[in-house]
């Protein structure tokens, strides 16, 4: 049976990620994978988490198995930080790519001959997962990659296409790959388009916190809830509570019989994974239930928004005296981890194998890798190439 397997395609991150760590070079840049570092390029664990952790070793007498859908504490805090308030069904998942996949097995077990649209571009594990499921795909304009901004006509005009039933996937913040997104008011038109359709939004929120703020980019999800019968978030922890490697999400669905979503949510997990992990969801819910780690994660979690907003404008100021031009000034504009240069492959496979920096062969950068050293060098850099 094993001599039967096909190779796997590579993903474009993980192969990168390889890549950067078999480059021997000390100077090298790593603008790659999306996980934040701060200015001595270490992925910190927030005070939060530790002081959260220390609290869970303290009282913690028992590691039995939770509840199907997972902790109620947690399904509760998150359903409060990303929805406001408590509604729908709720359960914990390994991650954002877990609740992702999740919900797309829900969409297969409903409605198998949906179709799902994706932004275009989008994050390369949303099509791939969406092929291996068997869905139905197609996609919907999003960026121009002339300006470095949003094709909106574009985009309204293709969901204008969408058929009933259909699911719209869409980045609820900090768009991955361009790090272009849509203004409150132009999500007010999307959720116009997709009511007047009968399209079911698919949410995708993994980087809640790292753009505009943290009430400012459930914005777009809150306006999608009000507005429209069902809605689906898939949500990750990975990031805003810095907890990657505890494979922490959360996978909502408001609308229907809430006692019959409920009930396939935990049979889909007792399906793929039985009960979910617990220990990234105790973190967080520690955090968001006690208002004094509360407060602290909210002020670490501002300090890094603020960071990557002053590296962007950092780098988009030396990309204008480095280039002498203005077509990179998107760069301050864009918000959340990643930005989509508008650089060739080859231009980005000169800057890997010349200067040592790693960005995805999309010219897709994680604002987040570079530091006050390294601005001049990633623009003198790209002065070079581009
Ligand atoms: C990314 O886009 O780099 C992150 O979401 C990490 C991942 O798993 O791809």
């Amino acid at each position: 049976m094993l001599e039967l397997l096909q190779p796997q395609t590579a993903d474009k991150i993980l192969h990168m990620m390889q890549m950067f760590r078999d480059d021997p070079r000390t100077g090298k840049i790593d603008l790659g994978v999306g996980a934040y570092k701060d200015a001595e390029g270490r992925t910190p664990v927030m005070r939060a988490v530790r002081e959260a952790e220390r609290m869970i070793w303290d009282k913690e007498q028992t590691k039995v198995y939770t509840a199907m859908p997972g902790d109620p504490a947690f399904l509760s805090a998150m359903q409060r930080l990303i929805l406001g308030r408590e509604t729908g069904a709720a359960m914990a998942t390994v991650g954002g790519t877990g609740a992702v996949r999740e919900a797309l097995e829900l969409v297969r077990m409903a409605s198998p001959d949906a179709t799902v649209w994706l932004s275009n571009p989008t994050w390369p594990n949303h099509p791939a997962i969406i092929d291996y499921l068997g869905l139905r795909r197609a996609g919907y304009r999003y960026f121009d990659a002339e300006t470095g901004g949003l094709d909106v006509q574009g985009l309204l005009e293709d969901l204008a296409r969408v058929k009933a039933g259909d699911i719209v996937l869409l980045h609820g913040c900090c768009h991955n790959p361009t790090g272009a997104n849509l203004s409150l008011g132009q999500w007010a038109e999307v959720a116009a388009v997709l009511e007047r359709v009968g399209a079911i939004p698919l949410i995708d929120l993994a980087y809640q916190g790292f753009g505009d703020g943290l009430e400012q980019d459930a914005g777009p999800t809150r306006l999608l809830v009000q507005r429209l019968p069902q809605v689906l978030v898939a949500a990750s922890c990975s990031k805003n509570f810095g907890i990657y490697r505890e494979r922490t999400g959360v996978l909502l669905a408001v609308g229907g019989d809430r006692a019959l979503v409920q009930a396939n949510l935990s049979a889909l997990n007792r399906l793929s994974i039985s009960f979910p992990p617990d220990h990234g969801a105790r973190v967080v819910s520690t955090i968001l239930d006690d208002p004094a780690l509360h407060a602290d994660w909210m002020a670490e979690l501002e300090d890094i928004r603020t960071g990557m907003i002053a590296l962007r404008e950092g780098l988009a100021m030396a990309l204008r005296t480095a280039c002498r031009t203005d077509r990179f000034g998107f760069v301050s504009e864009h918000r959340g981890m990643f930005s989509r240069l508008g650089l060739t492959a080859d231009q980005v496979e000169v800057l890997r194998d010349r200067h040592g920096i790693y960005m995805l062969d999309d010219s897709r950068i994680n604002v987040a890798g570079l530091s006050d050293a390294a601005i001049p060098i990633v623009a003198a850099a790209i002065a070079d190439v581009a």
